[in-house]
C-alpha cells in the first residue's frame, strides 16, 4: 500500500518538478556542498529519494556513476525523459535493492524528513549496508531546536537539530565528518542542514 508520503507527492508531482526540479532552483551554496562531496567519492553514487532527479541527472554531467531512486512514480517518468542514459529506479529508500557495499556514496537530500523520528534508522541502515566501508554520505534536511513535526508544503515533515541527526548517523554505523547549516531564503527562512558522514571501516 502506498504511503502518505508517496500520495501526497504523486498528487504534486507536477508543481513540485515545476517549482524545485531543476538545478536552477538549487541555493549556490548547496550546489557547492554538493559537487564538492561528489568529488571526493570513489564508486557510484545513489541520489535516493532523488525526486525530479535534477541532482541524479547534475552528477552523472559532472562524471559520476550516479542512479537516482524515488517512490513517485512521476518523478522517475520526469527524471528518464529530462536525463537520458542517467538510470532512475522506482523505489523505496527503506529497501534499497543494492548489494551489501557495492556504493561509492549515497546523496539523500531531503528525502529523510518525512520519516518519523523513530523509523528513520531504517534508511540509515540500508545507506549503510550498501556503502562500501569509507564510502560517504551526505543528507540535506531542515533544522530545528527540537525534533519536531512542521507543515510541509507536501506532506508531514520534520526539523532536527544537526547534533541529534547526527548522532543517528553514528548509530547507523558512520563517522560523521562535517555539520553545515544556514539560513533560509526569505520568503521561507527554514534554516537548513547538512550531515556528511563516512562509513566506519571497522563496521557497525
Ligand atoms: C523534499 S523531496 C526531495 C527530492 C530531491 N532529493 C530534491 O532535492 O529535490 C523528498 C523526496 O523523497 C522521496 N521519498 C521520501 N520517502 C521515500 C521513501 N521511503 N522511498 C523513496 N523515496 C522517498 C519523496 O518521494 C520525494 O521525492
Amino acid at each position: 500500500m502506498p504511503s502518505d508520503v508517496q500520495t501526497s507527492y504523486s498528487k504534486r508531482a507536477e508543481e513540485y518538478t515545476t517549482l524545485f526540479g531543476s538545478m536552477e532552483s538549487v541555493h549556490p551554496s548547496d550546489v557547492q556542498l554538493v559537487t564538492a562531496w561528489a568529488g571526493q567519492i570513489d564508486g557510484p553514487i545513489l541520489d535516493a529519494g532523488c525526486g525530479p532527479g535534477h541532482w541524479t541527472g547534475y552528477l552523472a554531467e559532472k562524471g559520476h556513476d550516479s542512479r537516482g531512486v524515488d517512490h513517485v512514480r512521476a518523478f522517475i517518468a520526469h527524471a528518464r525523459e529530462v536525463h537520458p542514459g542517467v538510470p532512475f529506479d522506482v523505489g523505496s529508500i527503506d529497501v534499497l535493492p543494492d548489494a551489501p557495499g557495492s556504493l561509492g556514496g549515497v546523496l539523500a537530500w531531503y528525502s529523510l524528513i518525512h520519516h518519523k523520528p523513530a523509523t528513520i534508522a531504517r534508511p540509515l541502515g540500508e545507506f549503510a549496508r550498501v556503502l562500501r566501508p569509507g564510502g560517504g554520505l551526505l543528507l540535506g534536511f531542515f533544522t530545528g531546536p527540537a525534533v519536531e513535526p512542521f507543515e510541509h508544503a507536501v506532506v508531514g515533515a520534520y526539523r532536527w537539530p544537526p547534533e541529534v541527526l547526527a548522532e543517528e548517523v553514528r548509530r547507523a554505523g558512520f563517522e560523521v565528518v562535517e555539520i553545515h547549516t544556514r539560513t533560509g531564503a526569505a520568503p521561507k527562512p527554514r534554516p537548513h542542514g547538512a550531515i556528511l558522514a563516512r562509513l566506519r571501516v571497522t563496521g557497525r
